[in-house]
């Protein structure tokens, strides 16, 4: 959930370093550090509280240190609070002169207690709270100890310690090199130039190449001035395949919009489009949804007797939202899993299903873990993930990749929108090949989510009504969205995004539930959202708006354009073009998208990065 850099080459590395971090800012922003070594092997660390900025200020954005070897880490605190003493790098010693190892890590070590009483015992001092601290010295315990090689010392450490970790390690008596392992946490390592970058995730690199290795689990890579070696766990050579990254630089910047947030927002028409026309072959009458790439067989998916989703966040609000459209469609019965429950529960799992692990990143560790609960009790996983080469990616049986390309805003929104395409495709697919669904129906469908790119875009000419809503709504404390069925679900993305990023109190309700509780909490004035696009189910919605207006709710409504006898019930409507009942959860969740952005940009707030929050929790 930290972002971690490292690089070797001919260029001074602290600018280098302090670039990749900004591009890595989205996985944790509450301090960070770098440490350069210099031509006479002399390691400067340097590091600051709060935002990267901060540490730009701090080092007069990288000039102020010379070398061309560093490693650099931004903190998303899990043990100890974060300050400048616990953020990162970390050091062996209690003084960076006497420092034997320096490292910079994301993860967490589980028994790091049990280690660092073992440390104590040997005669270590600890200067922070941090596990990471009690890493880098068990490493330089075992270095010391059996004066070892940095890597079988590196090696005796991993088989001691529980939990995850991406480690970035450079010691004393190898100037010119830097050391990396890994188990669970995302590291890649790129080589371009003769000089050698690794990093947490794509974007850090993207500048300099588009050539990466994926070190493994229980890997160990030793990398010097524009190459890489890898080791197993017991310090043997292994070789690593080179993959290429489709996606451009230009892709990880804002492009102009004030916001990343915003600029995905508006880059969702092309993703869903990239993402239909991954999956989808042919012309016409004669388009075919082709699974050929998945791997998954016609056999397969006819043998399927249960589909389990497991997710975290907003992937899981995806999963809830096309269990309805799977089911209806395909005939098969869902369970939506939170991933972090599904992994404790022992679930009873039956052999002939199929688990589904939905995951932007790829590197959500209770996602991950999900996916291997699955494994291990003997279940085929379908993975549907964004980020190409990722651990749930490769350790699941089959792989549907979203194509939003790299997601920066921590909030997710067109990851969230290619996920549900995704999905749709699957349903459709699986209900096609079981016999459910006619040639017809089947060619109906996939012109319906054709026209899904051009009906989002038209949501957009919506934006100023939603942002003079958002204004007039900038000081609400508490929110109910309301719905059933997929709008129930849409209305818990809706939630999510307004908790998210404008730290605005709200819960999201099936519209049915509420007179069987909470409706207890609506009185004068309670902004209540409701999702209306279910044509057999708006009159529904209708009567539950009703009965909140009746206790004094101000009503907001989002629902299909023709549908204008809802202001007579309302106070605020925002309409959304039609598109089959299926799929209208895609067009639904845009307005939602855009309130959270506007009330969080009036409150001031920061969309991007807001607080407590990181892209991808790489840790339980
Ligand atoms: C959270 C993100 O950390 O993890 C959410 O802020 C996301 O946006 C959730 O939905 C799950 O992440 P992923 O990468 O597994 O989809």
């Amino acid at each position: 959930m930290c972002g971690i850099v490292g690089f070797i080459g001919r260029h001074d590395a602290a600018p280098i370093l302090l670039d990749g971090l900004s591009k890595l800012e989205y996985r944790g922003y509450d301090s960070a550090g770098i440490a350069v070594r210099d031509k006479n092997g002399d390691v400067e660390i340097v590091k600051a509280k709060g935002r990267l900025l901060n540490l730009f200020e701090k080092t007069d954005s990288g000039k102020a240190l010379h070398g061309t070897i560093g490693i650099g880490h931004t903190r998303w605190a899990t043990h100890g609070e974060p300050s400048e003493t616990n953020a990162h790098p970390h050091i062996s010693g209690s003084d960076v002169s006497d420092a034997t190892v320096v490292g910079v890590h994301n993860g967490i070590i589980e028994n790091y207690g049990e280690m660092k009483d073992k440390l104590l015992r040997k005669g270590y001092k600890f200067y922070s709270e941090t596990d990471t601290e009690v890493m880098v010295k068990l490493v330089d315990y075992y270095y010391k100890k059996y004066n070892c090689p940095p890597g079988e010392a590196i090696a005796k450490a991993m088989v001691r310690v529980r939990g995850s970790y991406a480690l970035v390690l450079m010691f004393k008596d190898y100037p010119d090199e830097i050391w990396a392992a890994r188990k669970d946490s995302p590291m890649i390592i790129g080589i371009c130039d003769g000089e050698t970058y690794v990093a947490s995730d794509v974007p850090a690199i993207l500048k300099y190449t588009k050539n990466v290795y994926y070190i493994g689990n229980m890997e160990i890579a030793r990398l010097k001035e524009g190459s890489a070696e890898f080791f197993n766990i017991d310090s043997e050579p292994i070789t690593k395949e080179l993959f290429e990254i489709t996606w451009d630089a230009e892709a990880a910047e804002k492009g102009g919009y004030e916001h990343f947030m915003m600029k995905e927002i508006h880059e969702q028409p092309r993703a869903v489009l990239d993402t239909l026309n991954s999956m989808i072959k042919g012309e016409g009458n004669e388009c075919k949804i082709d699974f050929e790439c998945i791997g998954i067989s016609d056999e397969e998916i006819k043998a399927i007797s249960q589909i389990y989703i497991a997710a975290c966040g907003s992937a899981w609000h995806v999963g809830m939202a096309t269990q309805y459209v799977i089911e209806d469609l395909a005939k098969i019965p869902v369970r939506v899993e939170l991933a972090s429950e599904f992994r404790y529960r022992s679930p009873i799992l039956d052999k002939n299903g199929l688990v589904i692990v939905i995951s932007q990143s790829g590197e959500t560790a209770d996602s991950l873990a999900a996916l291997r609960e699955a494994k291990e009790k003997g279940v085929k996983t379908l993975a549907v993930v964004n980020v190409v080469g990722s651990s749930i990616a490769r350790e699941a049986d089959y792989v549907i990749y979203t194509l939003s390309g790299p997601e920066i805003a921590v909030a997710t929104t067109k990851a969230y929108s290619t996920q549900l395409v995704a999905m749709y495709l699957l349903a459709i697919k699986f209900g096609s090949v079981r016999g459910h669904i006619d040639k017809e129906t089947y060619s109906y469908y996939i012109s319906e989510l054709y026209t899904l790119p051009d009906k989002i875009k038209k949501i957009f000419e919506t934006k100023d009504k939603l942002q003079w809503f958002a204004a007039k709504f900038v000081n609400v404390h508490d929110v109910f969205f309301i719905g059933r069925n997929i709008d129930y679900a849409v209305s818990l993305e809706g939630s999510l995004k307004m908790k998210e990023i404008s730290y605005v109190h709200s819960e999201a309700y099936a519209a049915g539930e509420l007179k069987h509780g909470t409706i207890s909490m609506i009185e004068d004035g309670t902004l209540v959202i409701s999702v209306l696009t279910q044509p057999q189910l708006y009159e529904k919605t209708m009567s539950n708006m009703v009965e909140c207006k009746a206790r004094g709710a101000y009503l907001a409504a989002v629902t299909t354009y023709g549908h204008y006898n809802i202001e007579e019930v309302a106070n605020f409507v925002t309409y959304i073009p039609n598109v089959d009942a299926h799929f209208m959860g895609s067009l639904s969740v845009v307005p939602l998208q855009l309130l959270g952005y506007y009330l969080s940009l009036n409150r001031g707030l920061d969309v991007d990065k807001p607080r407590n929050l990181a892209k991808s929790v790489t840790v339980e």
